[in-house]
């Protein structure tokens, strides 16, 4: 992996917060004959890759999708592999993430009764040690589902207008987005999607309503920081609109 991007990218213009599905771990394990799960170790590396990608970039908030509401269905060897995996990955990193700056963020049901408790606990302690700073924010969305966090903010806004804090009629955009898992995140500029797949498979469904999306066939393991660059840079070639119209012809309306 390289040690800096040297993938021709504009660096007066980097999207503030750039959100990654990091899908392709099975397929990249299974096409060299390994089990999945190792497709998942070899995730780590380009995951930490791209973190330093990101910070030499000047990316505020960096959201990656870690396991989602629906992964839960895979076997349970997987499963328990994953959960064991993510309190490794909190031990080993979390000293170099707050080195570099990093505070670490979670978002999603963290408090499912089947996370394991000592997944929770390094959860906590890794926010915690992480909590005062700056450079840059890293959001784990683990056991993250989009439709379980809209379904979530709707039962607490269905409670709160239950006990009669406010009317119905003031509840609108604004209200929901602080009903949100993280209500000060950023809404993504861009999202990434590695293995291939064109879906989003549940991830950030509110938040993401006005993001670019880039796909790229590379599998996750596979994934570096000059691969941030490119997708980067395939962003900035986007024009945002936001619902709105450019019009260069600069023509008088007909009739
Ligand atoms: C993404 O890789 C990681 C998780 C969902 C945890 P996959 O495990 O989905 O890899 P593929 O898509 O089967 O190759
Ligand atoms: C999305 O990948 C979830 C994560 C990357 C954590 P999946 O592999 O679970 O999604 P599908 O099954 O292809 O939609
Ligand atoms: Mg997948």
């Amino acid at each position: 992996m390289a040690e800096k991007i040297t993938v021709d990218v504009d660096r007066s213009e980097i999207p503030r917060h750039v959100a990654i599905i990091m899908d392709g771990n099975g397929r990249w394990a299974n096409a060299r004959g390994l089990h999945r799960t190792q497709g998942h170790a070899r995730g780590e590396p380009a995951l930490f890759d791209v973190v330093h990608g990101a910070l030499e970039l000047g990316v505020e908030w960096l959201t990656v999708y870690t396991f989602s509401t629906e992964n839960w269905n895979r076997d349970e060897f997987e499963v328990s592999f994953l959960m064991q995996f993510n309190v490794d990955l909190l031990e080993r990193r979390r000293d170099e993430l707050d080195d570099l700056g990093v505070r670490v963020l979670f978002m999603g049901d963290v408090d499912d009764d089947r996370v394991p408790q000592e997944l929770r606990d390094r959860i906590r302690d890794t926010e915690e040690l992480t909590a005062s700073n700056t450079t840059m924010t890293m959001v784990f969305a683990f056991n993250y589902g989009g439709r379980a966090e809209i379904v979530e903010a709707v039962r607490r806004i269905a409670v709160d207008l239950s006990l009669g804090a406010s009317r119905v009629e003031s509840v609108d955009e604004a209200t929901i987005q602080s009903y949100l898992y993280l209500p000060d995140m950023p809404e993504p500029d861009l999202v990434i999607r590695t293995g291939g797949e064109l879906r989003t498979s549940n991830f950030l469904l509110w938040e993401a309503a006005y993001s670019e999306y880039v796909f790229t066939s590379v599998l996750w393991p596979d994934f570096d920081r000059n691969e941030l660059a490119r997708c980067i840079a395939e962003y900035q070639d986007r024009n945002r609109r936001f619902g709105g119209a450019v019009d260069e012809s600069f023509t008088e309306p007909p009739g």
